[in-house]
Parts: structure tokens; sequence; C-alpha cells
């Protein structure tokens, strides 16, 4: 006899195929068994869709295969879908067919609390859990919605190399290796400098890739390799890096809340604070941000760059990001322009998330002034002859211009309210982890 195979579907398209044969195929998620009738609930990566199988319904072999089965096994399903509200998804398969594709071991990840090194030293299979595919769901969202944001602004895609012959954001958290045999090379920790070249040639652009940082510090919110999407523009002063970071982080977070609330809601994120971006961002000035800090017991001397903790005292004083600019130049990097009304001070802004998360993003308007910048290159005692092409754009038709970087993980963590950016990465690299 010959039969017609049944459509094979996602299990978040099931709705489509309401009372039709449609085949799954996914990993087994829970097992239970009651009387003659048998439950299954398989997961695909696109949802969880509950099974029943009904002695006499499917062939008998088919029926005896269920009693092999375990947690994370694969399998094929065929059945008749139906509408169930009571079942997560809605529709409920009534198996006509099951196929074991592999039998799994058993399965290290239970539904009780493991703790996180152990979950992290299998990461690989961690990733198989609904957190966690939620999770990297809100981020899929969140790169996306950036492409897209800059795209709908004429900003163009430039990719700046990995492999680089310089610092850009200090030599402290450099990865080093060698480079043939031409010397050392870094791994980029900003691709700014290349991103200021392509602004001259096509006005506004970005970047977005994997940044390394050799950081030393063990906190939530460092990762040794993260990904940074960066914008830069010619003619953009500091007004103007404000607005454009500021316009970039409402989209992104509205645009998450609007396709992707079910996922927030799985990971139990109070949407309150999401949403309160609608509105506009506080901004302060360094100076006033370290008045509040006096005010909250948090006395820093003037010329400090804020430490996680003054980020963290700050961030919970607003119920949205905050715009925090104009820090004083030594606290900064050296390609910062200084702020002709104190030369003390850089045009410079980080912008803080809310609700303890701290700094989202970083940017500032660049020096324009050959000399100026070379002076900053001596004061950071940074070799001159690798950087002679970045002298080369105050050399040729110099204007005034600028951008900032903006850390995925950072923000997907606070927009997931995760303690932690080590679940926001598919696979994190930190001080003390590079496996799995
Ligand atoms: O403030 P940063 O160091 O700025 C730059 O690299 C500039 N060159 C960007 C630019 O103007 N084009 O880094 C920018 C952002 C930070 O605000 C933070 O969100 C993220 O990158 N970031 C990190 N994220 C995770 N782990 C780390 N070690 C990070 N270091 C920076
Ligand atoms: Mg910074």
């Amino acid at each position: 006899m010959i039969r017609e195979k049944p459509v094979v579907s996602d299990i978040a398209e099931l709705y489509r195929h309401n009372g039709q044969t449609v085949t799954l195929r996914g990993w087994v998620y829970h097992l239970r068994s009651s009387g003659k009738v048998r439950f299954l609930v398989l997961r695909d990566g696109t949802g969880l869709a509950q099974a029943v199988l009904v002695k006499g319904n499917l062939p008998e072999e088919d029926f005896q295969e269920f009693e092999r089965l375990t947690l994370e096994s694969s399998v094929a399903l065929t059945g008749l879908v139906k509408a169930e509200p009571r079942a997560p998804g809605g529709y409920e398969l009534e198996a006509t067919g099951l196929t074991p594709i592999h039998i799994a071991q058993d399965y290290p990840i239970s539904p009780k609390e493991h703790g996180v090194a152990f979950l992290m030293d299998r990461r690989h299979l961690w990733l198989r859990s609904p957190r966690q595919q939620a999770i990297l769901r809100v981020r899929d969202e969140v790169c996306r919605a950036c492409r897209d944001f800059f795209h709908d602004r004429g900003f163009v895609l430039v990719d700046t190399p990995i492999l680089t012959p310089t610092a850009c954001e200090g030599t402290t958290s450099l990865f080093e290796t060698d480079y043939l045999d031409r010397g050392k090379a870094y791994l980029s920790q900003s691709g700014q400098l290349y991103l200021e070249a392509a602004a001259m040639a096509l006005g506004r652009v970005y970047c977005f890739g994997p940044t390394f940082r050799a950081e030393k510090s063990k906190t939530r919110r460092h990762l040794t390799e993260f990904w940074m999407v960066e914008a830069e523009a010619a003619f953009y002063t500091l007004e103007d890096v404000m607005e454009l970071a500021e316009s970039l982080v409402r989209t992104v977070v509205l645009r998450v809340l609007e396709h992707q609330e079910a996922r927030l809601h799985l990971l139990e994120r109070d949407i309150a604070p999401l949403a309160a971006v609608a509105e506009p961002f506080p901004r302060l000035s360094y100076a006033q941000a370290l008045e509040h800090l006096k005010e909250h017991g948090k006395e820093m001397a003037w010329g400090d760059d804020l430490g996680g903790d003054e980020e963290t005292v700050i961030s919970q004083l607003f119920p949205r990001p905050v715009l925090v600019h104009r820090y004083p130049q030594e606290a900064k990097a050296f390609y910062m322009e200084p702020d002709p009304e104190d030369p003390r001070l850089a045009l410079c802004v980080d912008m803080l998330a809310p609700e303890g998360y701290g700094e989202i993003v970083g940017g500032s308007q660049r020096i324009a002034d050959l000399d100026t910048l070379l002076a900053r290159i001596r004061e950071h005692h940074l070799p001159e002859e690798p950087l002679e092409w970045y002298l080369d754009l105050r050399r040729y038709g110099s204007v005034p211009h600028g951008g900032f970087g903006m850390g995925i993980e950072r923000l997907v963590a606070w927009i997931c309210g995760l303690h932690h950016v080590r679940e926001t990465i598919p696979f994190p690299r930190l001080l003390d982890r590079i496996y799995p």
C-alpha cells in the first residue's frame, strides 16, 4: 500500500495543520505513562508539543518503542493535530507513529537545581533548556534589530579586522599573538579606529563583530570575548552621538518587547523597566554623577573613572538608561576630543542601564586635530608608527566625527534580567573559562 507521507512541521507551526496528520522531529522533553496511555512531550527548538500515544492507535511495535525512550532521545513522531487549550502550545498530537532516531544515554541535566559551574561545564547541553533557548532568541532579536536600525538610517556595514597591529582601548587588556614572521599582533579590542577611516569614505558606518579584552577582572559584566556593535559618523558631535545611542537602545528594547515578549515572560522578566525606554533618557555630566555618588555615600576623587560599584549606584537612581557625559580626559581613551569649554574634560558619553546593570554603551567625539592627537598618543605611550594611517585621517580633510560601541551581552543581560553576562552568549569566554 502506498501511503502519502505526512508533512513535516515545526512545533511552532502546528496551528497551521489543525485536523491534519503531520510528522514532528525533535528530542524527548518529558515522558509519562498512565494505564494504556503514554504521553510524550517533544521539543524541536521552536516549541514544546505533547503527543498522546494510545495502544491500538499506532502500530504495536511503535507503541513498544516508547518504553525504550529516555530524556533527550531523538525521535520522529507522526500524528493527528488537535487543538487542545490545556496542552503546551495549544495543540496536541494523537500519535499514529513513533520512530526513535537515537536513544540518549543518561542525560546529565535534570530539572532539579544544578550549580552554575556544573552547567557551564555542560554548556553544550545546557543550551537545550527552555531558559537558555529563550535567552538566545532574545539575543538573535537584539542583533537583528541593531542591523535594521543602522540600515534604516543609512549606515553602511563595514567589517573591521580582528588581527590588528595596535591597541585601541588601552594596552593592559590586549590579547597578543605572533603574526607569522612580522612580530606581534593583537586581537581587536574595538573596530573604532578602522571605522573612523571608513566614515571618511562613506559618511555613516557601523561594524558588528567579536571583540577581545584580556580582562583580569572577574565580574558579572566582563567577558574576554564579546560582541560589540559600533557606529561612526562624519560630522557627528557628542550631542549627535548621544542621540544616536539613545535611539538605538530605545528601538532595540521596544522591538524585543514587541516580538519576544513570550520569551521574557518565560524568563520571568518584569517588563515595566524595559517599557520605560520609551521616554527620554536622563543626562548627567560627570560632575553631577560625582554629586549623586557623594549623596549616596560613594565619594570619589575627581579624575577617576566610574567603577562597577559606582555605576551600580547611579544606574539604580533612574528608572531608565542614563547618559553620563564629559568625563575627565585622564579616565578615558586617547582618541577623545577635549571639551572646548573645559579642556580637562573629554567629549565622551557612557550609557548606564538601570536596575544596577551599569555601562552598556561607550562613545565620544574624536580628536580631529593632528597635533592634539599626536600629543595624546605620546601621553598614552602608544607606538606612533603603527598608527600613522590613523594620523593620516587628520591630514586629509579632517572633520569633526564621533561614534560609540554597545556591548551586546550587557544589553541582553539587562533585557533578560540576568545577573551575569555569561548566559547571554552561547559559549562564554571568561577569565577562568574557555571550555567547552
Ligand atoms: O567602552 P568601550 O571600551 O568602548 C570602546 O571600545 C569604543 N572604542 C567604542 C566606540 O566608541 N566605537 O566598550 C564599549 C562597550 C561597553 O560599554 C560595554 O557594553 C562593552 O562594550 N564591553 C564589554 N562587554 C563585555 N565584556 C567586556 N569585557 C567588555 N568591555 C566592554
Ligand atoms: Mg567604556
